[in-house]
């Protein structure tokens, strides 16, 4: 790894993990929702959450669905042809790295 990959981590990995441990409180065994689950903070998120013992939902395009599932998501939402607010599943945790769902009606 160069000294430039290994200086990208720290901020996106960083910001994974605060919104999953110090303002989600995971757990394990909780079922979390990652919208953006293929991108820079995304795809630390599920592994970190998948590494917690949440049960890992990960939202992103239909080009990324196998890269979220082999980071470990349980289940992957393409948000091209499906949209995480109008299913009936319910999350103990979301993180919406997007920032484009409406958390009233997750
Ligand atoms: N990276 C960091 O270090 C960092 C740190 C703090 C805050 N942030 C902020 O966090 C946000 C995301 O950053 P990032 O670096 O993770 O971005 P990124 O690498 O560009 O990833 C964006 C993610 O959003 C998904 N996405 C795009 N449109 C979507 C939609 N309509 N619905 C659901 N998912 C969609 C993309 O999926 P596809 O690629 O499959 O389309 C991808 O998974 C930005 O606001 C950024 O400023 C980033």
């Amino acid at each position: 790894m160069s000294f430039e990959q290994a200086a990208s981590l720290p901020m996106a990995g960083a910001t994974a993990l605060q919104g999953l441990r110090d303002r989600g409180h995971i757990q394990s065994g909780r079922k979390v929702l990652i919208n953006g689950a293929s991108g820079g903070v995304g795809h630390f998120a599920v592994q970190m959450a998948k590494s917690f013992g949440a049960e890992v939902t990960g939202v992103s395009s239909t080009k990324n669905l196998q890269l979220v599932q082999s980071l470990g998501a349980d289940r992957v939402i393409d948000y091209t042809m499906d949209n995480p607010v109008h299913r009936t599943e319910r999350y103990d945790l979301v993180l919406d790295v997007v920032g484009n769902l409406s958390l009233r009606n997750l």
